[in-house]
């Protein structure tokens, strides 16, 4: 039995179809990258899976169990299970970043504690050791502000990972991100992905993102799935498809160049990172 089951799923807004009938299975946790061009439809698939947006028609199938129709606090749980990560991170830019990464914990939280911010200590324990595994546990104490974007990122994953979710989805996660700091988000959601076997699913706006850091890629056009296969089956010509064929696509134009930085000057910059 597949982990998960997406079965025509379809959104409509008026009379433009943003998904149309997009099928595919998860047959175990595996890390996939969404392609394709602006309003292909990729947020509003994630959105979906997530139930911040209902779906016009189709099903997703969790574990056996149709998650599309879940109402109130099973709808929350499912929620919770599948946590999603942002291009712009969505932190509360004034908040420390522990207060931020414990976020990730109101689901299960009464309104009363939430309000006053009380937060058992086990929590506050499980944040800061989150923290530390992403390797920015000393900006605990910082407003969130205060971090780069990679670094609030982390954050964001970190709050994501205090849930502890079967699924993230993040949408455009490195969008806003220099080449370093999405080198460092990508490498950080591989291993979570790698070490905790949870799945990942995020779309991503460059092709050599996808085709280095996903095991699977789908790719998308106009509300279809019109791609779905390996990294080494996406050539150059099937990326065309994609993208579409008109004359402004190229590998440059969605490329991150991620693959250009330095692994070394990477890691020293990791040693003087950890060392602040
Ligand atoms: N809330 C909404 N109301 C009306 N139309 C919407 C809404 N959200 C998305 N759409 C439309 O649905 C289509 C798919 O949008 P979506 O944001 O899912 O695309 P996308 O692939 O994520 O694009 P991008 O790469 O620019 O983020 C677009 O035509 C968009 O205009
Ligand atoms: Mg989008």
């Amino acid at each position: 039995m597949p982990v998960l089951k997406i079965e025509a799923l379809t959104k409509s807004f008026g009379p433009n179809i943003a998904v149309n009938k997009v099928t595919f299975a998860v047959e175990k946790p595996a890390m996939i990258g969404i392609i394709g061009r602006s309003g292909a439809g990729k947020s509003t698939l994630l959105r979906m899976l997530n139930r911040l947006t209902d779906a016009s028609s189709g099903r997703i199938v969790f574990e056996g169990r149709d998650v599309s129709a879940l109402k109130g606090a099973e709808k929350r749980a499912w929620q919770s299970q599948c946590a999603m990560i942002f291009q712009q991170f969505n932190l509360v830019p004034r908040m420390d970043v522990v207060s931020n990464v414990l976020h990730g914990t109101l689901n299960r939280r009464s309104t009363l504690a939430t309000m006053f911010n009380l937060f058992p200590d086990s929590d506050i324990h499980r944040a800061i050791e989150i923290l530390d595994r992403l390797g920015i546990a000393e900006h605990a104490p910082k407003r969130a502000e205060a971090l780069s974007g990679g670094q609030q990122q982390r954050v964001a994953i970190a709050r994501a990972l205090m849930q502890d979710p079967k699924i993230i989805l993040a949408d455009e996660p490195i969008a806003s991100l220099d080449p370093m700091n999405a080198q460092i988000v990508m490498d950080t959601l591989r291993r979570i992905h790698e070490e905790d076997g949870r799945m990942v699913i995020a779309n991503l706006h460059t092709l050599d993102t996808a085709r280095r850091y996903c095991d699977r890629v789908i790719g998308m056009l106009a509300g279809r799935v019109v791609f779905d296969g390996t990294p080494e089956q996406l050539t150059t010509g099937v990326a065309r498809d994609i993208y579409g064929a008109d004359a402004s696509f190229s590998e440059e134009s969605t490329s991150t160049a991620i693959e250009t930085l330095d692994r070394e000057r990477l890691r020293a910059i990791h040693a003087a990172e950890a060392a602040i």
